[in-house]
């Protein structure tokens, strides 16, 4: 008897690949060092750009005296905006493609103050340690004028931002009267809730490399969640021709909104290697992180109106948020508010404060990292003064459809999140009372919080290429930030053509790649994994063409859709010993390669017609010592209903870390200004406090099945943000839960407990 060829369980349908927690492949790079940032890349000659930074928060430069710093042997050159080249200035040509409204900052371009810590001059020297002594010399004279950052002082000084070409929603219309409507409540809830500045900080810092080629070429290493877009800006500003310039950008040490914009560290290294004709590296130091982009200041409001049932009558949400002078940088903050219940009275609104600081920046989940709390605490205070339970509240009032559009969900499995999440978490247990469980002097407490983010898709081309020797290259322009993008997209391809994991190269951050969108907003692998899969779906099908067509080949003649890949082999799928290898295939038919590039569209016919969002609902324990009132947050689980998860393993350490980022949120994070000079003053993470492991316990993380076929072909809506969004809720609610002291301003600091 002849044994058939071996094709395990494993290696049939749903995929050999698709949905397993598949390690990293990138994994061994970066745990050796093999992986090289953008500070890393070196060149023979390098250069070392450091950058002045203002102090002022306003006003003009009368004087800049760079002679001390010139004076030094190994100082090559200070530029400022005195001797900077002329540029092509036009805003138009400073839009990158996460530009909001408005006039991009231009580094160097005039005497112009407009926020603190603006960069002013770049010393460019032999070493970075005389470049960063040279900068100290570097004069600097300022006329101040009247400056305007904080946002509580001018809070009523508001304006509604137009409708953008991003992905910016304004709040929909009001629905019914709500203002009516929660006079006549016979329970309501009428709440202010504030929001610090944060600032990313990233474990790797922005930085550029610039090599200047003989021929005047530039390769360029950026920290960027967008080679494209850093390649565009630069030949757009520089008026260079594209193909004279490569952004690469290999591996990202985090970024989460921080590298959605080319920053100006990239500017000055551009500048400087053009200018100088040599190569040029300029990194920010850690204080310079806070001086770009951050997740801006806000103010809320949320009133609720309820029947005695739970039943909401009237729900408003207004927010009030900063942006700088320059730029409408706007969020979606209220907005969900009215997706994730249903309620007949609803008013949304949005509005923007311009203060002197740098342009807000979209930092993980932006908006509903901020609104989702406000709805999410205001729904636990309205849940215990009715003395319901707060899953019971959000139940009564759950719907189906979004209220906002009158359209469906595509999916929406938050009723399971809610389910699995309490099973495993013991909410049955849990005593509603404040203070009614306590260890010791440890008072403990249990809350939970809803959240939503949007499931977005933007257009993405993949090129896939086959080999004679059954191993496939696949690339596309998109950035992995360390949230797996190598893996999965690993994974989706070797999926398709049955191939081990090994046999698979996958390359992006690297302009010159088949055109992707900056990695932002969880979409990465719905744009750019849709792009994979139909590229790959291309190469299989041009191989399996072949190989029924080959004549006496053991698959001649049978369907398409009869023939399995698995092992480098195609088979049939009715009696798998009927094999024959990818090489023979290829042989046979004289081909080398099978190449295809494929460009995922997102279903705008779908999208029209549904919303299409993910779901998660959050549960935290808290310890609060009674007498110090710090606060430890001892197990979270969080319940995620995200559609196809691609990798069980990378995406439960997304959901992870975008938890630990909410502990951040809900206990520690802030940006402190000093008004009086219109500057952080907490600029290192010596004084901005991020949680370190002593204030990461258990979190466990559910994904709830969800089927959705409208999403996009993979079925899989993205993770990332999703994780975030209803923590620092779950948290504030879990204080309360302990301590019965409710605050509505994060961070929850000690001396707002006690
Ligand atoms: Mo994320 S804030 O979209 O990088």
């Amino acid at each position: 008897m002849i044994a058939k060829p071996s094709i395990p369980d494993v290696l049939t349908e749903p995929g050999a690949h698709i949905g397993r927690p598949a390690r990293r492949v990138d994994g061994r790079l970066k745990v050796t060092g093999g992986a090289k940032y953008a500070a890393e890349f070196s060149t023979p000659g390098l250069a070392h750009g450091y950058i002045v930074s203002s102090t002022i928060a306003r006003g003009r430069i009368t004087r800049i005296d760079a002679s001390a710093a010139l004076a030094l042997p190994g100082v090559l050159h200070v530029f400022t905006h005195e001797n900077r080249p002329s540029l092509a200035w036009f805003d138009r040509k400073w839009k990158d493609e996460d530009a909001p409204k408005g006039s991009p900052f231009r580094p160097l371009y005039d005497a112009e103050i407009i926020h603190s810590l603006q960069p002013v001059a770049l010393v460019v020297a032999d070493s970075f340690e005389l470049a960063r002594y040279a900068a100290r010399l570097v004069e600097v004279e300022y006329e101040a004028a009247p400056h305007r950052t904080d946002l509580h002082a001018h809070r009523d000084d508001t304006y509604t931002p137009g409708k953008d070409k991003g992905g910016f929603e304004p709040p929909p219309k009001p629905r019914g009267d709500a203002d009516k409507a929660l006079a006549e409540a016979e329970m309501t809830v009428d709440l202010e809730f504030t929001q610090a500045t944060e600032h990313h900080n990233p474990m790797e810092m922005h930085a550029s490399t610039v090599v200047h080629h003989e021929d005047g070429t530039l390769t360029v290493y950026d920290k960027t969640q967008g080679a494209q877009n850093s390649h565009t800006w630069i030949c757009n500003v520089f008026d260079l021709p594209k193909s004279g310039v490569r952004v690469l950008s290999p591996f990202v040490g985090g970024a989460f909104g921080s590298g959605l914009r080319p920053q100006h560290q990239l500017f000055m290294a551009v500048l400087a290697a053009t200018q100088l004709k040599r190569s040029v590296r300029v990194e920010l130091s850690r204080p310079q992180m806070f001086s770009f982009g951050h997740r801006p200041e806000t103010i809320q409001r949320v009133a609720l109106g309820a029947s005695r049932d739970g039943t909401l009558t009237a729900l408003i949400h207004e927010a009030v948020q900063e942006s700088s002078q320059n730029e409408n940088y706007v969020e979606v903050v209220v907005n969900w508010s009215g997706q994730q219940y249903k309620c007949d009275n609803v008013r949304l609104d949005y509005k923007l404060c311009r203060l002197d600081v740098h342009t807000p920046l979209d930092q993980r989940a932006p908006g509903a990292a901020t609104g989702v709390p406000a709805i999410e605490i205001a729904m636990d205070e309205l849940a215990h003064k009715l003395g319901m339970d707060p899953i019971e509240l959000r139940l009564k009032n759950y719907t189906d459809v979004d209220p906002n559009t009158g359209n469906p969900f595509s999916s929406k499995e938050l009723r399971a999140c809610f389910a699995q999440g309490a099973e495993r978490f013991g909410w049955a247990g849990r005593n509603p009372t404040p203070r009614s469980m306590r260890d010791g002097r440890q008072l403990i407490g249990w809350g939970m919080a809803a959240g939503v983010w949007d499931a977005m898709q933007g257009q993405a081309v993949a090129k896939a290429k086959l080999g004679i020797d059954g191993k496939l290259v696949v690339g596309s322009a998109t950035a992995d930030i360390g949230t797996g993008t190598y893996t999965v997209m690993t994974q989706i391809a070797a999926d398709i053509l049955g191939l081990p994991l090994d046999d698979v190269a996958f390359h992006l951050g690297d302009s010159s790649l088949p055109m992707a969108p900056i990695e932002g907003g969880s979409w990465t692998v719905s744009s750019v994994g849709s792009a994979v899969k139909a590229a790959c779906d291309r190469v299989r099908d041009r191989l399996v063409g072949l190989a029924i067509k080959m004549d006496d080949g053991p698959l001649a003649g049978i369907g398409n859709e009869e023939v399995i890949l698995a092992d480098g082999h195609l088979a049939a799928r009715a009696d798998p010993s009927r094999r024959v290898s990818i090489t023979a295939v290829m042989r046979a038919a004289g081909l080398l390669t099978i190449e295809e590039e494929a460009r995922s569209i997102p279903y705008y016919l779908a999208r029209s017609r549904h919303t299409l969002a993910t779901h998660s609902a959050v549960f935290a324990e808290v310890r609060v010592d009674e007498d110090l009132g710090t606060v430890q947050v001892t197990r979270v689980v969080s319940a995620v209903a995200a559609g196809r998860i691609i990798n069980p393993k990378t995406a439960a350490s997304q959901i992870m870390g975008a938890v630990v980022w909410g502990i951040g949120m809900a206990l520690e994070e802030e940006t402190l200004t000093d008004h009086t000079l219109g500057r952080y003053v907490n600029h290192d993470i010596a004084e901005y406090h991020i949680p370190v492991n002593a204030d990461v316990h258990d979190i466990d993380v559910i994904f709830v099945e969800e089927h959705d076929d409208l999403v996009n072909p993979l079925g899989a809506k993205g993770v990332g943000e999703i994780g975030i969004v209803g923590v620092p809720a779950a948290i504030s609610n879990a204080i309360f839960h302990a301590t019965g002291v409710r605050v509505r301003d994060l961070p929850i600091t000690v001396d707002k407990i006690l």
